[in-house]
């Protein structure tokens, strides 16, 4: 039998991308022209009174604009409930113009020490020590990268992740893709006690030492807290060379430092381009004109929806490789909103997908919902409809018109939003123009500040996870970890007076 070829499609322009940013072209994300064709918006038309009870008006959000600019004001100045052990965790919010030139030049030149010797790069750690670099490589890289050859991938390493669960198979499998390959590994972890990373780095440390001896020392980073913990210790111990996570970023704010910066170098992402993203954030939600600054109007509007008893908010896209950056948020989010009973829980779907399976319940369940778009504007590839002579199926109107897949695509987010918020569900579209490390970065900086405002709206400090700390507890507790000996026994205590009720 015949292979298929794929002519007539071209060059796939993701990969001419990555091949491009492997030539090290530089080019200034500074012109009008360029900021003007990658400006996000935020279109709120389909948020004010949505057919049906608890509409949002605009009088709701004008009535909390004075809430919401004093709150900006007070983030600003580093005030409010902002300390986690008595430091203002507000390092995030002015960090796109504090990276030094010869910083990044030093992550630059790790790069180019480790990458010609490696065949695979693994990153290692959890939360805002993981999702964050995965998801802003997924958003700007083939989808399947690991599968190219080193040159489509623009001379970029495999890049893995672990430590973000302990799943054995999950694990194991993993491992099979690394087997006979030349490895480094940036293990990511602020405290440097997290149980999952510590344990993956365990694992790979083993089998990098058993494999390259003390070769694996100077193919070992640590990224972790500037002076003190577990990772620190064992770093300055053998040697590693070490990268920081600020005292005053938590994790989930941390992308832009090096939690992030190293990984995306590492797979031949521009970084002074991620970095110029998050700066013109920063200047276009300096203002406190309310409806010039989109991150007050995105945190007015998702609080106004929560006080209107929306309690799930959806992120949805037309782009599967801005999913996992909906799974970014979905920590951000979440992870910051929800103390003292607040917050939104956030649902993650990749549209036409999720249509197919959760749309009938956004269409016409419960009412509960607000609904975000991430439209990806302009995807790197156009796939043309094919006519066909007996049109069947009725879609030669497309090719007959000479739209794309594209064309379809945008739909496949716009037929929604209207169906949607004609079903009861106030909904917004965040227009990114394309996929680029300036929209990404420009992306988070707008989330960053609209859920810190958030916190400040819902009267909480987004800063701490406390809540996290109370599954770690339970855990370290049932495992049975030397300290924990006082919780295990309450805990097993308060479970001998529990009905157990199991069904066979
Ligand atoms: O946002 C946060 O602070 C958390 O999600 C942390 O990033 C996560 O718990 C991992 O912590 P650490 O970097 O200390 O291992």
């Amino acid at each position: 039998m015949d292979s298929i070829k794929i002519t007539g499609y071209g060059e796939n322009n993701t990969i001419k991308k990555q091949i491009n940013r492997g030539k090290e072209k530089e080019f200034s994300f500074d012109s009008e022209k360029f900021r003007e064709d990658n400006r996000i918006s935020i279109d709120i038309t389909n948020i004010f009174n949505k057919p049906g009870s608890n509409a949002i008006s605009k009088g709701d959000i004008e009535a909390i604009i004075p809430d919401v600019v004093t709150a900006h004001r007070q983030l600003l100045e580093n005030r409010g409930d902002i300390l986690d052990n008595n430091i203002p965790m507000t390092g995030w919010v002015d960090l796109p113009v504090k990276i030094s030139a010869e910083h990044i030049e030093r992550i630059k030149a790790l790069v180019k020490r480790i990458s010609p010797q490696i065949d695979a790069f693994v990153s290692l750690g959890i939360g805002g020590s993981y999702l964050g670099i995965e998801a802003t490589i997924r958003a700007l890289t083939h989808n399947h990268f690991n599968q190219l050859t080193r040159k489509a991938r623009g001379n970029a390493p495999e890049i893995y992740f672990l430590g973000q669960n302990m799943d054995p198979d999950y694990f194991r499998d993993t491992l099979d893709m690394l087997d006979g390959k030349r490895i480094a590994v940036n293990v990511i972890s602020k405290s440097g006690t997290t149980t999952e990373t510590a344990i993956a780095f365990r694992i790979i440390r083993r089998l990098m030492e058993k494999n390259m001896g003390n070769e694996a020392d100077s193919l070992i980073i640590a990224t972790t807290d500037k002076l003190k913990g577990a990772l620190k210790n064992l770093a300055d111990k053998k040697g590693y060379e070490t990268f920081v996570v600020p005292d005053d970023i938590g994790g989930r704010f941390s992308v832009l430092s090096d939690v992030g910066l190293i990984g995306l170098a590492m797979a031949n992402i521009d970084i002074q381009e991620f970095i110029a993203g998050f700066k013109a954030m920063r200047e276009i939600t300096q203002t406190d004109d309310f409806w010039k600054n989109p991150a007050l109007v995105h945190a007015a509007v998702r609080h106004a929806a929560w006080l209107k008893g929306k309690k799930i908010e959806v992120i949805a896209t037309n782009s599967n490789s801005l999913m996992p950056v909906a799974r970014w948020m979905e920590q951000l989010f979440p992870e910051s909103e929800g103390h003292r009973g607040h917050g939104m829980w956030l649902s993650t779907s990749l549209y036409s997908e999720k249509l197919h399976a959760n749309g009938q319940m956004v269409q016409d369940g419960e009412r509960n919902l607000l609904e975000t778009f991430l439209l990806l504007e302009r995807h790197d590839n156009s796939i043309d409809i094919p006519g066909d002579a007996d049109n069947i199926d009725g879609l030669n109107f497309l090719s007959d018109r000479g739209l794309d897949m594209n064309f379809i695509n945008r739909k496949v987010i716009e037929g929604p939003a209207w169906a949607h918020y004609k079903g009861g569900v106030p909904n917004m579209t965040i227009n990114i123009p394309e996929r680029n490390a300036f929209n990404i970065g420009q992306l988070y900086y707008l989330m960053e500040k609209s859920v810190a405002i958030s916190g400040y709206l819902l009267g909480h400090n987004p800063f701490m996870q406390p809540g996290v700390e109370a599954y770690k507890k339970a855990m370290f507790a049932m495992a049975g970890k030397p300290g924990y000996e006082d919780e295990a026994k309450k805990m097993e205590r308060e479970m001998a007076g529990q009905e157990r009720i199991i069904i066979k």
